[in-house]
This record gives structure tokens, C-alpha cells and sequence, in this order.
């Protein structure tokens, strides 16, 4: 059985840029859903019941085919929200230091091109989906995806990332998804990404 995950922090921790109200809906109704309707994708499929979430995206290939739309979008809505709560904390600094600034400093020139080219990817998504910084064999790189598909399983290792789905932005910012973007940029949590880069 998959479990929602608690969030690290309170339901208000992160306003005033991500506010309480978005964050009990997004956690409570969004994601809880995932994990529903991905339990009740697998139930009674002893050998997809006993996989972790990574084991059943990483192959979504090998999966039954009358399973794999439903484990690709819900499995993914799971584990992508899952990362996403770690990856925002209240008192951040709103800038990487160390390890992680440097390979971001070394790739894209400036943490301030990086921001500009992650709110590219972010702001073109058309529709729902997903902003990531991925670590591909060794190299970062900003991608997008559609819906609920998670880089994890084209064998790429997420470092970031970011919901652009309405549902993460709507109440307080309506259609102004830039204005969103802007402001988390101030509750990413930094000490996280750089442990995920590890
Ligand atoms: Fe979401």
C-alpha cells in the first residue's frame, strides 16, 4: 500500500508565496489521489503490490498494459508531489551555496541564467505538467514534462523540481503562472536539492 507522505512543515510554513489554503488542497486532495487511484491501479497484483513506487516507474514498460497509463500517471503524480514537498522549506535564503551552486554556476553561466531558463521551461509547459533539473549521467540539464510523467522513468535523476499544474498556483495566483514561479523560488530548499545531486 502506498502511503501519503507528510509534509514536512506546516500547511501555512510557506506563505505568504505558496499559501495554507493551495497546500492542504494540493497535499490533502491532489495528492491523496494519486495515491488512491494508484492503489486501487494495483490491487489484487501481488508482484506490482510489492514494488516500490521507483521499481514501478523506472520500467513502466514491463508493466501489464492495463495497468501502465494508470501507474504512469498516478504512480507518477505520487512520486512527483513526494519529491516536491521536500524540495521547499520555510526560511530559505532563496540562493544555493556550496556543491550545488558551483555545478549550477558551471553549467549555466549564473544562478541567475539558470533561474531565468528553469522559468522558460516552466512558463512554455503547455497545459499541466512539470520543470526539472535533472542529472543526466552526470550533466544538469532543464526539461519539462507533460502531465504527471516523471523523469525517473527515462532513467533520468531528478534534482529539482517544480508543479506548474494549475492546481499548484490557481487560488492564489489564478492564470499569473510566472508570478508563481517568481515567488518559489524563495521556499526551495536548497539543502535538499544538494542532497539529491549527491
Ligand atoms: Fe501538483
Amino acid at each position: 500500500m502506498h502511503k501519503l507522505p507528510n509534509l514536512p512543515y506546516d500547511f501555512g510554513a510557506l506563505e505568504p508565496y505558496i499559501d495554507e489554503q493551495t497546500m492542504r488542497l494540493h497535499h490533502g486532495k491532489h495528492h491523496q489521489a494519486y495515491v488512491d487511484k494508484l492503489n486501487s491501479a494495483i490491487d489484487g497484483k501481488a508482484d506490482l503490490e510489492e514494488k516500490s513506487i521507483e521499481e514501478l516507474l523506472k520500467d513502466l514498460g514491463s508493466l501489464p498494459e492495463d495497468v501502465r497509463t494508470a501507474v504512469k500517471n498516478n504512480g507518477g503524480g505520487h512520486y512527483n508531489h513526494s519529491m516536491f514537498w521536500q524540495m521547499m522549506s520555510p526560511l530559505q535564503t532563496g540562493k544555493p551555496d556550496g556543491k550545488i551552486a558551483n555545478a549550477i554556476g558551471s553549467t549555466f553561466g549564473s544562478f541567475e541564467t539558470f533561474q531565468e531558463k528553469f522559468a522558460v521551461a516552466a512558463v512554455g509547459r503547455f497545459g499541466s505538467g512539470w520543470a526539472w533539473l535533472i542529472d543526466n549521467n552526470g550533466q544538469l540539464e532543464i526539461t519539462s514534462t507533460a502531465n504527471q510523467d516523471s523523469p525517473i522513468s527515462s532513467g533520468q535523476k531528478v534534482i529539482l523540481g517544480l508543479d506548474v499544474w494549475e492546481h499548484a498556483y490557481y487560488l492564489k495566483y489564478q492564470n499569473r503562472r510566472p508570478e508563481y514561479i517568481e515567488n518559489w523560488w524563495k521556499v526551495v530548499n536548497w539543502d535538499e536539492v544538494q542532497k539529491r545531486m549527491q
